[in-house]
């Protein structure tokens, strides 16, 4: 805790980050390390520009005391059970870990009178909504995953100084041991001129995870409470999606197929048409956030993934048979 205490004095704010290990986890604390103190909590050590609480959050007893002495002004809230044909198949785990796990997260900042961030979802909606939903909007989720994070919603908000951030689809490269994303997963395909189907009914609106991290840092930083909704405006399906990321990677469109499968026995239903309202976030932004167009965010990631790919410079004439992404099954979508 030296460190923490120098960083301090340093930066003045401290922040704990749960599910610093995870997939915006780890970026957000990357994001948040510029400028304050971070601790984060996970189950395996976090990253390194951050102290490390390692506790399992629906173990109650444990986290009051791992959290005893860790001096957070605030705390952003991104653990969870985020994959919703995890929580379709698991539903117990989903609720402890999403559930419980917040209800023990908020009792501690209740008692320390410190300001919770609940990284939320999309999916607490049902997408036949025609149109943009709002932060008013009632929730009405279609699959256990939102369920579970609507409740967590209530726990949050029953303190008005804290603040709930509803995220879209996020996506962004990653490499091994990484949980694995979806844009990666189809840059892989796409580097290896695999054919594959790509849903193109459900719209979603991709949100890359750094921008993600920015704009939460922003806003958890801020003294905004209630809902936010933080989506950008561009919607695309998955089909869309990866004909652009196969255009960034100069690969022919035609590996990009159209899914006519229903969803598989025992995964979560997904919700048709997703968009959110970002009006509320972009006032409280006040310009200090811009989303970046979607085809700059996907030729970021095709950009990353081909310099993973072709570390030595010699772009197109590694002569590499073996991606260096994943050592992974590519067999399914990744997370949702
Ligand atoms: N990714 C998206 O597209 C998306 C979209 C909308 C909202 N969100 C929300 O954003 C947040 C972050 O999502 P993500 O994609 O980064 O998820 P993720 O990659 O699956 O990471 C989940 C994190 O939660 C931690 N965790 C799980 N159970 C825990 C427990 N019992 N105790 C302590 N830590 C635990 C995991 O730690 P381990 O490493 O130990 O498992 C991991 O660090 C979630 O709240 C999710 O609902 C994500």
């Amino acid at each position: 805790m030296e460190t923490a205490k120098r960083r301090k004095q340093q930066f003045g704010e401290s922040v704990l980050v749960t599910g610093a290990s995870g997939f915006l986890g780890t970026k957000l604390v990357e994001r948040l390390a510029v400028r304050e103190q971070v601790y984060s909590l996970a189950r395996r050590p976090g990253p390194l520009d951050s102290e490390s609480v390692m506790v399992d959050l629906t173990n109650g007893e444990e986290v009051v005391r791992a959290l005893e002495k860790v001096p957070f002004a605030y705390c952003i809230h991104a653990a969870a059970l985020a994959d919703p044909d995890l929580c379709e198949k698991s539903p117990e785990s989903a609720w402890r870990i999403n559930v419980e796990g917040t209800r023990n997260l908020v009792e501690i900042c209740r008692a320390h009178r410190r300001k919770l961030v609940l990284l939320s979802t999309d999916y607490v909606f049902d997408g036949r909504k025609n149109g943009l939903y709002t932060e008013e909007d009632p929730v009405c989720p279609v699959q256990v995953y939102g369920q579970t994070k609507a409740v967590a919603e209530r726990l949050v908000l029953e303190l008005p100084e804290n603040l709930v951030i509803r995220l879209p689809f996020l996506f962004g490269y990653t490499s091994a041991p990484e949980r694995r994303d979806f844009a990666t997963d189809t840059a892989y395909r796409l580097w290896t001129e695999q054919r594959y189907p790509y849903d193109h009914r459900q719209l979603r609106t991709p949100l890359l995870r750094e921008e993600a991290a920015e704009a939460i840092a922003l806003l958890a930083g801020s003294p905004s409470s209630g809902i936010y909704h933080l989506a950008p405006s561009e919607s695309a399906t998955k089909y869309e999606f990866a004909r652009v990321l196969a255009q960034c990677l100069g690969k022919p469109l035609d590996l990009i197929l159209e899914k006519t499968a229903e969803v598989p026995a025992g995964c979560a239903r997904r919700p048709m048409s997703m968009r959110l309202s970002n009006a509320k976030f972009l006032q409280a932004a006040s310009g200090r956030f811009h989303f970046r167009p979607l085809r700059d965010a996907i030729a970021r990631v095709a950009e990353e993934f081909r310099n993973a790919q072709e570390p030595s410079g010699c772009r197109g004439h590694s002569g590499q048979t073996q991606p260096k992404t994943y050592g992974g099954s590519y067999d399914q979508d990744a997370g949702r």
